[in-house]
Order: structure tokens, then sequence, then C-alpha cells
């Protein structure tokens, strides 16, 4: 698939800019690295589940897997006076021995609630499901109300194999043959 085919692009109403989603590649690890660093403590520990002092380290291995069949990373950049700033990503992995697809996504504080989540988990569902994948799973804390009202929102239903701390959620994918993407 071409990556052109996949960008969306989505405005932000708040930064009157243009909000693009586009998958990760070799030359994005610094920067991705840099919007890692510039989460609050808070939505990079909602992300990565607990607190990681390897920023740099996680943000190669998002975008060397991306060289992995089944695996990829999409960035929701914002382009303004030609300089483009990445304000979201998720990092997708297939399992093939469960034959699901797992995700992780944030999105920038300053960005947060403006429907750039969602559009992210669109394009994610719509590549993974280009991959063949028909399953998508995903395990967040019982205390991550906006992770639980986003994957809601994309129609994830809770599993009930959570505990008292998470909450596991998946999505069925539907193949839908020769429509074209955005
Ligand atoms: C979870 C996260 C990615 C959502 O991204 P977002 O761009 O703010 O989400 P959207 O604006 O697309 O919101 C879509 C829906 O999610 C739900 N939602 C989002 N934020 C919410 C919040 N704070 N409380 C309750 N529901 C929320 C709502 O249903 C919302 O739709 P609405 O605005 O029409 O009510 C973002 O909050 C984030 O980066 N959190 C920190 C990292 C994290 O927790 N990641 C998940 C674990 S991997």
């Amino acid at each position: 698939m071409s990556q052109s085919l996949l960008d969306a692009v989505v405005e932000s109403a708040e930064a009157h800019a243009t909000v693009r989603i586009r998958p990760a590649s070799a030359s994005d690890v610094e920067s991705l690295s840099i919007y890692f660093t510039s989460l609050s403590a808070t939505s990079r520990n909602k992300r990565f589940m607990g607190a990681r002092a390897d920023i740099a380290v996680v943000a190669a291995e998002c975008v060397a897997r991306t060289s992995h069949p089944g695996h990829f990373t999409l960035l929701a950049e914002i382009r303004q006076e030609g300089q483009g700033t990445i304000i979201g990503e998720t990092r997708y992995a297939y399992d093939a021995a469960a034959r699901h697809g797992d995700f992780a996504i944030s999105v920038a504080d300053g960005f947060q609630r403006q429907g750039v989540g969602l559009q992210m988990m669109t394009a994610m569902e719509r590549r993974a499901s280009d991959l063949g994948h028909e399953m998508i799973a995903a395990e967040t804390a019982r205390a991550n109300a906006e992770m639980r009202g986003l994957a809601k929102k994309a129609g994830f239903e809770d599993t009930g194999l959570g505990d008292w701390q998470s909450v596991h959620l998946a999505k069925r994918l539907s193949r839908v043959r020769g429509l074209p993407q955005i």
C-alpha cells in the first residue's frame, strides 16, 4: 500500500492548522523521541502503563518495527509554516498466536479532546484490515477514562476478561473491499 493512500486530514479548530495522519518512517525517530518527552508525565505514564526512562529507545523501537510485517506506527502531525510537529502516535503490532492486533496510542496534551485520537484509531483499523487482520484487542487501566471513552466511541467492547485494575477491550474488523481510502 502506498503511504500517501493512508493519509487522512482533519481540522484542528483550536490550532487553525491541518493535522495529517501518516505512517512513521526511520527519519521520524528523533521527532518521536521529542514528542514522547514533551508529553506530560501523566499522559506518558498512561501511554506506557508506567514510567519509562529510555524514551529514545522506545522511539527507535516504534520505527524499527515498521519494517516488520504486521507492525506499524502512525503519526498525527501538524504543519505550520512548513514545519511538521508530531502531536500524536499509535503503535500497532499483530500477535499471530493470539490472532489479533494490539495497540497503544497517545495524543499531545494540548491537542487532546479534538478528535485526533479517534482519527488515528480509524486509520489504524483501516490499515490493519488491509493487512487481513480481523480483530484488534487492547488492555487499559480501569482508571483510564479517556482511553476507555475513546475505545468505546471507536466501537470496542469490554471482553470482561480484565481484573480490578485493567479492562480488556476488543473490536472485530469488518473488511469492506473496494472502497477508496482516505
Ligand atoms: C486516550 C487519548 C489517546 C484520547 O485521544 P483524544 O485525541 O483526546 O481523543 P478524541 O478527542 O478523539 O476523543 C474521542 C472520544 O474519546 C472519549 N474521551 C476522550 N477524552 C476523554 C476524557 N478525558 N474523558 C472521557 N472520555 C474521553 C470521548 O468519548 C471522546 O469523544 P467526544 O469528545 O465526542 O466526547 C488521549 O487522552 C491520550 O493521549 N491519553 C494519554 C495516553 C493514554 O492514556 N493512552 C492510552 C493507553 S495506550
